[in-house]
């Protein structure tokens, strides 16, 4: 039967316009993803009474791949129900037959519910129905929720604050869970660190144990045919139960041919130090070299420690428009965005381009300026395609000689020192320590997204300032070939 159903997942995802695709979250599980989470069901738990929830069930490949694990494993249970969650009506012929196929082998009752799931489970925890699942299996479509918006509303009314469908949907699955049901979802891993997704996981954390999560090394490999450009986890957690070590496992692809697995302590996925409760999910060279990532607990040191301080670029352009200038002109000093940043150098003005070069230092500019000094300046957005995802610069203010103040744009992130700049050395040894491969690493294992926060600089570790400084004092200038700035990382023993 799953040839069948991969067979309609292809032919609909080839018909369906991209358009619909976005707008609905339509990107349907290939059926070897769907089979891997169906097997990650513990063993036990295919006994007594089944409550399966689909939620964004599509044409049903996940509840089917679960059908499948009992059809193949005799799994039978007591009784046997499914409900799948799913807006779109058009898919539910597809749905409807796979679904009449598994019950003519074994009793299963299965309902498909229209509508839109988020105003369906509000409504359902509202009566009561909290512990309705056992077995909770979800691919839930991505899409951000306006504050404002009812869905928002909905969800705060059942105590769920959360920015996006996805969350949106785990949140309220785990809501409607029995105490020690599992849930398999694949989501994207933005939500395992940032601020906008704190409550998300206080709220998973809160409720459920982490199990199990699952990487692909290569992005994209997932969803080929729809070339989604997220980068997911797949995630098994259990409601209620005591958190112990979780299982990383990896692959390359959907094949899971490469497939390897690792026990790494809850206390190194989730730090019990960090309030702001990042999920850090190791990376497969990390893992590879030390069987653990303790091997990174040498760099103990807090931003804190060092005595630095990272802040947004202040200058908001849309805000002090009337303050901006094309070109630096009298009373002007620099005004800096990532585009004057390239390939390790400051180009500096642009007169091609559209953004501008130079603000106004007045009274009303005055507190959103930095004074001239050295800086170690980091992008907030990097692109998926880019090598790494901290891309760090280092400013010289011998560049800008005639000025003394420089503004920064609110898509850079600044180190300074109490709003001041740092010694030469010290801004020379951070921006290498940025740029390495090490960093670059210890980075991704936490962050799903390609934006780079001050949250996120505030939460690496660091090495301590005196190596950070004899790292600065070794070099005229910062390499930007990456092998360099490996072998100098390597050399300080970092
Ligand atoms: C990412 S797709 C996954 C489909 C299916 N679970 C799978 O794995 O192939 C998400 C599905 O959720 C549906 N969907 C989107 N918004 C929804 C909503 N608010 N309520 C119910 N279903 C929704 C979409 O139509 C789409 O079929």
């Amino acid at each position: 039967m799953l040839s069948v159903v991969e067979q309609n997942r292809l032919r609909i995802s080839k018909n369906t316009p991209s358009k619909k695709k976005s707008e609905m979250g339509q990107f349907f599980t290939p059926v070897t993803i769907a089979k891997f989470m169906a097997g990650l069901f513990k063993y036990d738990s295919f006994k007594g009474s089944c409550h399966l929830l689909d939620p964004g069930a599509g044409i049903g490949s996940l509840s089917c791949a679960f059908l499948d694990r009992c059809v193949s494993e005799k799994f039978s249970f007591k009784d046997f129900n499914l409900s799948a969650f799913e807006l779109d009506e058009s898919l539910y012929s597809e749905m409807k037959a796979s679904f009449s196929y598994y019950s003519s082998l074994f009793p299963l009752s299965y309902e498909i519910k229209g509508g839109d799931f988020i105003e369906k489970a509000t409504d359902m925890i509202h009566k009561g129905y909290t512990k309705e699942f056992t077995h909770v299996i979800m691919n839930p479509p991505y899409k951000k929720i306006g504050s404002g918006t009812n869905h928002r509303y909905l969800l705060s009314s059942v105590g769920i604050e959360t920015v996006n469908l996805y969350s949106a949907f785990v949140s309220l699955a785990l809501e409607m869970m029995r105490q020690e049901g599992q849930l398999a979802a694949i989501i994207p891993r933005s939500f395992c660190n940032g601020p906008y997704y704190r409550s998300f996981r206080n709220f998973l954390l809160q409720r459920a144990a982490i199990k199990h999560i699952h990487l692909f090394e290569s992005r994209n490999s997932m969803f080929k045919d729809d070339s989604v450009l997220q980068e997911n986890v797949i995630i098994l957690l259990e409601k209620g139960s005591k958190q112990e070590s979780v299982k990383i496992s990896c692959s390359t692809d959907d094949s899971f041919s490469d497939f390897r697995e690792f026990f790494i302590p809850f206390k190194e996925i989730v730090s019990p130090y960090d309030r702001e409760r990042f999920i850090n999910i190791p990376v497969l060279p990390i893992l590879e070299n030390s069987g653990s990532i303790s091997e990174e607990l040498k760099f103990k040191n807090s931003l804190q420690d060092l005595s630095l301080e990272i802040s947004t670029g202040p200058v908001v352009d849309f805000r002090l428009k009337e303050h901006l200038r094309k070109m630096p002109e009298q009373n002007t000093v620099p005004l800096l965005y990532p585009n004057h940043f390239q390939q390790s150098e400051i180009q500096w003005p642009q007169p091609e381009s559209k953004k501008p070069n130079a603000i106004e230092r007045n009274s009303d500019t005055e507190r959103w300026l930095f004074p001239k000094g050295c800086y170690c300046v980091v992008r907030r957005i990097s692109s998926k395609e880019e090598k790494r995802r901290i891309v760090a610069n280092f400013l010289n203010p011998d560049y800008f000689n005639d000025f003394d103040a420089y503004g920064f744009e609110n898509h850079l992130n600044v180190f300074h020192e109490n709003k001041r700049g740092l010694s030469v050395a010290l801004a020379k040894g951070l921006t290498v320590y940025l740029n390495s491969t090490f960093v670059d690493d210890l980075f991704r294992k936490f962050s799903g997204h390609t934006q780079v926060n001050a949250t996120d600089l505030r939460q690496l570790k660091y090495p301590s300032k005196a190596a950070l400084i004899k790292l600065g004092e070794k070099i005229d200038s910062v390499p930007a070939n990456q092998s360099d700035i490996d072998n100098l990382i390597k050399k300080m023993g970092l």
